[in-house]
């Protein structure tokens, strides 16, 4: 269908799936063990509900917002995914220039198709950038890539911690792995890349599953960049990123991927922002909560919000943009964001992001599966 036939982000995905190399496809789409957690995804952002307000004269509604410190024209950036050049030949520079063009923030994968200077040189002056990292068990390699990172003026440091393995992603496993270009550039980038089962984890190997806390100080000595973690899913683990001073979380189940039957981002936000009033008023300029997973509409960017997320990562919607249009189809997703956002601002009666507040949600049915 020609791009003026999408009207939503899922339209998006049919394309895709209808387009795709079965493997491109089976890597994408794809989520571990029963895909229970990936299902759960969706289905939780409707289990919550809202309480909109009504005469609030909502004639000008704006929903530009500030993520570490950063302008973002939307509340929501584009999160890491790996290997864009599965999907398109461009890969992720997709989503840097468009990000560049709308003033939206892209988070740059450690297992991008293109080469991390290559992304950084296709943004435009004054384009924020973040950097996601998956953690070398050789710690010089990770420390030229943080280095470098920040030199060349990557704003955010996201740490992911759901994966000291990578899930068993079966339709993915299911495709025999054989070389591609996307792959081979990942396989230069870093080393002790193995060859057997599957795309994902094939190019995963090198991951450290030796990763703990006694490391973050370390990481904090390495770079002034906001560090920011990646994969948490609990108010323990909330507390403890806040008392060893990062700048925030991420609650993500790295989109259904690792842990199945591990909860929703929405439903860990409830605990965890009760958890982290205990530090201090809600919301805490010291520190971001940040909620992905599953989020296809500008209903489920505003739930998150109103629950007390600073804004929110999209990881396949922008994918699936991408490989159906290449950089104009994802235009068009930020278009169907905001098209979305100024209608459901509107009828909540939220005219700014900072008037979304808890009372404007009903979420007393999260628990309920
Ligand atoms: C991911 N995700 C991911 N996360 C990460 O930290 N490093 C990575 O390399 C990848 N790669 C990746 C590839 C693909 C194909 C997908 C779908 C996802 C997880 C991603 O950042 C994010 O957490 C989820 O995608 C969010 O869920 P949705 O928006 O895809 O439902």
């Amino acid at each position: 269908p020609s791009i003026d036939e999408i009207v939503n982000l899922h339209d998006f995905e049919a394309v895709a799936k209808a387009i795709l190399p079965a493997k491109a496809w089976a890597y994408y789409s794809s989520a571990s063990d029963d895909e229970i957690t990936i299902r759960e995804n969706r289905a939780a952002y409707q289990r919550v509900w809202f309480r909109p307000r009504v005469l609030r004269d909502v004639s000008v509604v704006d929903w530009s917002t500030t993520i570490l410190g950063q302008r973002s024209s939307l509340p929501v950036y584009i999160s890491a995914t790996a290997l864009g050049k599965l999907g398109h030949p461009e890969g992720e520079l997709n989503l840097t220039r468009a990000a560049g063009k709308h003033g939206v923030i892209q988070m740059i994968p450690t297992l991008a198709s293109c080469s991390f200077d290559e992304i950084v040189d296709a943004a435009v002056p004054g384009q924020t950038q973040f950097v996601q990292l998956y953690v070398n068990r050789d710690r010089e390699i990770t420390k030229k890539y943080v280095q470098h990172a920040e030199k060349r003026g990557v704003k955010g440091l996201f740490i992911t911690v759901d994966a000291p393995q990578l899930g068993r992603r079966e339709k993915d496993m299911r495709m025999k792995f054989v070389d591609e270009s996307g792959v081979a550039k990942v396989q230069e980038n870093q080393s002790g890349v193995k060859k057997d089962e599957g795309v994902a984890r094939a190019i995963s190997s090198f991951i450290d599953p030796s990763l703990s806390w006694k490391d973050i100080p370390w990481f904090k000595s390495i770079t002034n960049m906001p560090i920011v973690l990646k994969g948490v899913a609990t108010p323990e683990d909330a507390l403890m990123a806040y008392d060893y001073g990062l700048a925030g979380i991420v609650l993500s189940n790295h989109g259904g991927r690792q842990l199945d039957t591990a909860r929703s981002g929405i439903e860990n936000l409830i605990e965890v922002v009760e958890a982290l009033k205990t530090r201090g008023p809600w919301p805490n300029p010291k520190f971001e909560v940040f909620v992905d997973g599953g989020i296809r509409r500008a209903s489920d960017v505003l739930k998150a919000i109103a629950l007390g997320a600073s804004a929110v990562g999209v990881g396949r919607a922008f994918m699936y943009s991408f490989c159906a249009y290449g950089q104009e189809g994802v235009e068009k997703a930020f278009q169907i964001f905001r098209d979305e956002l100024e209608m459901n601002m509107r009828l909540i009666g939220a005219r700014t992001i900072d008037e979304l507040s808890p009372d404007m949600v009903d979420a007393s049915a999260i628990h309920s599966h």
